[in-house]
C-alpha cells in the first residue's frame, strides 16, 4: 500500500509521531510520502495512494484554522483516510478538532477508516516537565506501532463527539478569526532577538518577514512555532504571553512516575498512561 501523509505542525510533535508512524509503516512493507501543509505549497498529487492520513495538533479543541483551509482546497477523491491528532492533554472534548475535517472530507468523497490521538507535551498554556514529556513519548511510541498495524489493515476506530462538547468546542472556533488579530500583536524582545531568522523560517504561513527583527503579518494561525522555536525566547506573543512555552523537551531520561504526574488533569493524563503502556 502506499500512504501519503499530509501533516501540519507548528512546534514539531506532530510530525514527530507522523515521521515514526512512516516508519512502522515502512517496515510492514508500505511506501510513505509526507506532505507539509504550509501557506501557498501547492495541493499534493493523490494518484497512485491507497491512503492518506491528515495530521495535526488541536487548537482550542478544534482543528487549526490552516487545515480546515487546506482541506477545503483538497481535491476530491475516494481514498480511505485517517485523522492524527496530537494534543497537549488526554481530554474528550479534544475529539471535536475532528468535526471539521470529517464534514469536509466527506462531502469531498473520502471515506474515514479511523481517527488516533497522541498525548504530547504544550507548546501553550504550561511548560510540562521534562520527565512528563518522555513519558508521553514512550507513551506515544507504543500507540504507534498498535496504530502501524491498525492501518495496515485498513482498521481502526472513530470518534463520537456528544452534542455538549460539539457546541462547546464551536465556541472555541473563535480562536480561528481571533489569531490573525492577535498574531499582528506578536513582536520580538529588543535585548534578546539576533535577528537569527528561525521564526520566520518555520512559520508555516510564511507569516514572518525579517527586517533586522521579525515583522508578523496578518495570517498567523497561533501554531506557536515561531515563540517555541526562538533560540533566544525572544518572541513575545502579546495576549497569550503568560501562557509562552519555549524550547524543544526531551524525549530520552528518565520518565515521570506516576506520583511525578503533573497536578493539573492528574488523574487523566495517569489513565493516558496506564492504558498505553498495557498496548
Ligand atoms: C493555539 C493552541 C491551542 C491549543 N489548544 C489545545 C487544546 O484545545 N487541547 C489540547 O489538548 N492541546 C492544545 N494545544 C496543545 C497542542 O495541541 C500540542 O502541544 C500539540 O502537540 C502541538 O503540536 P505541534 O508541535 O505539531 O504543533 C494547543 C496549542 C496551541 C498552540
Amino acid at each position: 500500500m502506499k500512504v501519503l501523509f499530509c501533516v501540519f505542525s507548528g512546534t514539531g510533535n506532530t510530525k514527530k509521531i507522523c515521521l515514526h508512524l512512516s516508519e512502522a509503516l515502512r517496515a510492514l512493507g508500505h511506501e510513505t510520502d509526507l506532505y507539509d501543509i504550509k501557506n501557498e505549497a501547492p495541493m499534493p498529487e493523490t494518484e497512485g495512494y491507497d491512503c492518506l492520513i491528515f495530521g495535526y495538533p488541536v487548537h482550542a479543541f478544534n482543528a487549526p484554522k490552516a487545515v480546515t483551509k487546506f482541506l477545503k482546497k483538497f481535491p476530491k477523491g475516494a481514498l480511505p483516510y485517517y485523522l492524527l491528532r496530537s494534543e497537549g492533554e488526554p481530554s474528550k472534548l479534544n475529539d471535536a478538532a475532528g468535526i471539521g475535517p470529517k464534514r469536509i472530507l466527506k462531502g469531498k468523497g473520502y471515506t474515514l477508516a479511523g481517527e488516533f490521538s497522541y498525548v504530547m507535551p504544550y507548546n501553550i498554556l504550561f511548560r510540562h516537565s521534562d520527565k512528563m514529556a518522555v513519558r508521553m513519548w514512550q507513551a506515544a511510541k507504543r500507540r504507534i506501532a498498535r496504530d502501524a498495524l491498525l492501518v495496515d489493515a485498513l482498521g481502526g476506530e472513530t470518534k463520537k463527539v456528544d452534542p455538549l462538547r460539539r457546541a462547546a468546542a464551536f465556541l472555541f472556533r473563535i480562536e480561528h478569526p481571533a489569531m490573525p488579530l492577535i498574531g499582528k500583536t506578536f513582536h520580538a524582545d529588543k535585548k534578546k532577538c539576533v535577528g537569527c531568522g528561525k521564526c520566520a523560517a518555520v512559520c508555516p504561513m510564511g507569516n514572518i518577514r525579517m527586517d533586522g527583527r521579525p515583522k508578523f503579518g496578518m495570517h498567523c494561525v497561533g501554531c506557536m512555532g515561531c515563540a517555541f522555536l526562538c533560540p533566544a525566547d525572544a518572541v513575545h506573543i502579546s495576549l497569550l504571553d503568560p501562557w509562552r512555552v519555549n524550547g524543544a523537551y526531551p524525549d530520552e531520561g528518565d520518565p515521570a512516575t506516576d506520583g511525578e504526574i503533573c497536578r493539573y488533569l492528574r488523574k487523566t493524563y495517569m489513565n493516558y498512561f496506564h492504558e498505553s503502556e498495557e498496548l
